[in-house]
């Protein structure tokens, strides 16, 4: 049996789903059964659970060999790294309520890091508290800089024909699709490989900058000079917080930026045929950049 947390979402999905096919038994776990049914029609158990609830945890991981945990974000959270550790808690407690053996774990590049790196020191403390649990093997997926962060920028470009961040527009980021972590954390746990505490990273198809980015997008999107601009902190929290993120989450972000921005955070391996990913920048831009602008545009 394995449990899959966030299986609604990006990543949980792609794990519940390549689980599925691989004839597992699967218990799906999110905060509504309806948002799961199309998992429970392909066999999957479907629980509702809050991840910040340690007992309705520790009720999901009963009976489990292998549970793919991460950390839900609450963008509206006014103490969002509080939000981490409650979920971190309720996650470690629930392994050691359980004796769950084997646990992959959605972290990031950064998480080496005990300082100024926004909402990846909450992953950072996750790790180390999943390190003081004896007798578990974890695989921590340090994942690089989401494909799915430019999203966004569909709004952007239609209401200031530009791309914008607080990023430096020419710095390289290990951009990765969703679905490629999704893949290997299903992998992970099809193959229980991993023994002890350990971390991976998952680097993407290729580093792009945004300014590299930029001209992807404008290309697929008809505007071959579309460009990126870094803008200062200040506007960007005020920009996401009109977006519905709580200035608490907009800052962090914008704290993550500016370590990236000055090499305090970026991977530690050198890309190599293990941490790099089959999706590029180009096809995620197809098939999902581009779906996602039209359902925008169309008010969907
Ligand atoms: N963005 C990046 O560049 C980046 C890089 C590295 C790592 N990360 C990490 O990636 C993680 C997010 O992964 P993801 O994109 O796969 O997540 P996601 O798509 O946001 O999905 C999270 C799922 O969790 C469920 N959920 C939300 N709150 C919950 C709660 N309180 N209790 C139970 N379930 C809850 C939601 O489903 P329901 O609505 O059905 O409950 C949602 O579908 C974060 O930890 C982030 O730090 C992000």
């Amino acid at each position: 049996m394995y449990v899959i947390l966030g299986a609604s979402g990006n990543t949980g999905s792609v794990v519940a789903n390549r689980l599925l096919e691989h004839g597992k038994r699967v218990r799906v776990v999110g905060r509504d059964v309806k948002k799961l049914a199309a998992f429970a029609e392909r066999g999957a158990e479907a629980v509702a659970a809050d991840v910040t609830d340690s007992e309705a945890l520790t009720r999901a991981f009963a009976g489990a060999e292998g549970v793919y945990a991460l950390t839900p974000p609450n963008v509206s959270s006014d103490d969002y790294r509080a939000h981490q550790d409650h979920v971190t808690e309720a996650v470690a407690r629930a392994i050691e309520a359980t004796g769950v053996k084997y646990i992959v774990t959605l972290s990031s590049v950064g998480a080496d890091k005990s300082e100024r790196t926004g909402p990846v020191l909450g992953l950072h403390f996750m790790e180390s508290r999943l390190a003081d649990i004896p007798e578990i093997n974890v695989l921590h997926l340090r994942a690089g800089y989401f494909m799915e962060n430019t999203l966004p920028q569909a709004g952007i470009i239609r209401e200031f024909g530009m791309m914008a961040g607080p990023v430096r527009p020419d710095l390289p980021l290990p951009m990765i699709a969703s679905k490629d972590i999704g893949s290997a954390a299903a992998e992970a746990l099809l193959h229980f490989n991993f023994y002890g505490q350990g971390s991976r990273e998952l680097l993407g198809q290729r580093d792009l900058s945004y300014a590299e980015m930029a001209g992807i997008i404008g290309k697929a999107i008809g505007k071959p000079a579309l460009a990126y601009i870094q803008l200062p902190a200040e506007q960007i929290i005020m920009a996401m917080t009109q977006m519905g993120m709580s200035k608490n989450f907009a800052s962090l972000l914008c704290e993550m930026s500016e370590s990236l921005n000055n090499g305090h955070m970026k991977a530690l391996e050198t890309r190599s045929e293990s941490n790099t990913t089959p999706t590029s920048f180009e096809s995620f831009v197809q098939e999902v950049f581009l779906p996602a602008q039209r359902g925008k545009a169309a008010g969907v």
